[in-house]
């Protein structure tokens, strides 16, 4: 694909996929539940309809209905069938940890496996709690994929300290902790995204989150509840209105209003760390759908200065520093984003993966241990390169809306991979003005 720099300002009103952790947890905590769950606002991306032909294939119902709306018909706690076949996650992280966390809790054989970018991502770090419970595991070297499992015969509840900050890993381990007679205890050192808690919670689970002096959270959930199916409304995807509100902020003249837009606070660091770098960006009709904070924002084009991210704030915006890098690159002075070291894991080795195509576009990036710092020029980079998008779908977008602003055009090797998060990312990035052509 390829981005030209837009011919004029962005504008416009629109309203960007659900979010892709709610809509995962959706699907599974419905096939987990007794009766029905109707979730309106699934993102019908890759990754979630992935987790979706699991939960089938693991017995639920999961049908669609005409307006997009899905119905889960679950099979209760321990009450998912043995898979007929291997179930292929496809390029999706969550998908394969969240299901070994349910898998795990189940009497029954399974078989994960993914593409050749989740056949790399480490799974020791799910493995080896989940193991503490009672489950078992064949893996290939490191821990990777393809990852055999035959879960426990009854499981123990967890007492886990999860050692990275990763909700990928606390939610795994509270999944499984459902299947467990007992209260079952997750630490985090950092506080990560709560929707597992939440929704939870809202299904009839008994969850109590304690704040731990250090900053860290106690999250205690009583095992064997009896998950009751309800409706779900998926907010937008705070990741993927990352991507328009950036290019509204670069390109000049524009403004975008992205209209309910989820607000955990725990999601919401990018916005914060935006406004610090001065972005005008207005946030209106602060509301709650099911459980989760949303609002609607407004963001207009703003000169941006660069500014220090403390590594505490990473976990709230995680999926988000390709293109927080992006709009570094275009500010003037130095962006230090600190304490990174989980993005070598993500769908690619995202540090090195954004400072080579920064690099390439002509920005002045460097890497430092775990830190990123991007010097900006107060202008956008030349542009007028190649980028390696290396099966990541968040590189590819973040590069499309640095071309809205370059000189020279930006072409990315591959925009397949942007349907698993934002399916029809480049027809909604035209109708606000921006110049996206697919070859
Ligand atoms: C996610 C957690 C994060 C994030 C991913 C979604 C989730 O991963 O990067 O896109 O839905 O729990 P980690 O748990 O590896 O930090």
């Amino acid at each position: 694909m390829t981005a030209r720099r837009a011919r004029g300002p962005l504008s416009g009103s629109v309203r960007v996929p659900g979010d892709k952790s709610i809509s995962h947890r959706a699907v599974m905590l419905g096939g987990l539940a007794v009766g029905e769950t109707r979730v309106s606002g699934l993102l019908e991306g890759e990754d979630v309809l992935r987790t979706a032909a699991a939960m089938r294939a693991l017995g639920a119902r999961v049908t669609r209905e005409e307006d997009g709306t899905y119905v889960i018909h679950g099979r209760g706690i321990g009450g998912l069938a043995e898979p007929e076949d291997v179930l292929d996650m496809g390029n999706s992280g969550t998908a394969a940890r969240l299901l070994a966390g349910i898998l795990a809790g189940h009497r029954l054989f399974a078989v994960l496996t993914g593409d050749a970018s989740l056949r790399r991502r480490p799974m020791r770090r799910v493995i080896d709690p989940l193991t503490a419970i009672g489950a078992s595991f064949w893996s290939r070297e490191g821990g990777r994929l393809p990852l055999a499992i035959q879960g426990a015969e009854s499981p123990l509840p967890a007492d886990y300290t999860v050692p990275v900050a990763s909700a990928q890993v606390k939610s795994a381990v509270l999944l499984a902790g459902l299947a467990a007679r007992g209260i079952s205890r997750v630490v985090e050192r950092t506080p990560t995204r709560d929707h597992t808690e939440l929704m939870l919670r809202s299904f009839g689970a008994s969850v109590t989150v304690h704040a731990l002096p250090d900053g860290g959270r106690e999250i205690l959930l009583r095992g064997q509840p009896e998950l009751a199916g309800r409706p779900v409304t998926v907010p937008a995807d705070p990741s993927s209105a990352a991507f328009p509100a950036v290019a509204a902020l670069l390109v000049p003249g524009s403004s975008v209003t992205l209209e309910g837009v989820g607000m955990n606070p725990l999601r919401a660091g990018l916005y914060e760390t935006l406004a610090a770098m001065g972005a005008d960006i207005v946030i209106a009709n602060r509301r709650e759908e099911a459980g989760e904070p949303v609002a609607d924002l407004t963001v207009s084009s703003s000169p941006l200065e660069g500014v220090d991210v403390p590594p505490e704030r990473a976990p709230a915006m995680i999926d988000e520093f390709p293109i927080l890098a992006v709009a570094a690159a275009c500010a003037s002075g130095t962006t230090r984003m600190r304490g990174l070291a989980e993005l070598r894991v993500k769908e690619s080795d995202r540090l090195d993966a954004i400072a080579t195509g920064l690099a390439a576009a002509g920005a002045r990036v460097a890497i430092e241990g775990d830190d990123l710092i991007v010097e900006g020029s107060g202008a956008p980079p030349k542009g007028g390169a190649l980028i390696e998008t290396r099966m990541d779908h968040r590189i590819a977008m973040s590069f499309l809306v640095l071309g809205q602003v370059t000189e020279e055009p930006l072409r990315i090797d591959d925009g397949g991979f942007i349907d698993t998060s934002f399916p029809g990312f480049a027809q909604l990035m035209r109708g606000l003005g921006a110049a996206i052509d697919e070859a």
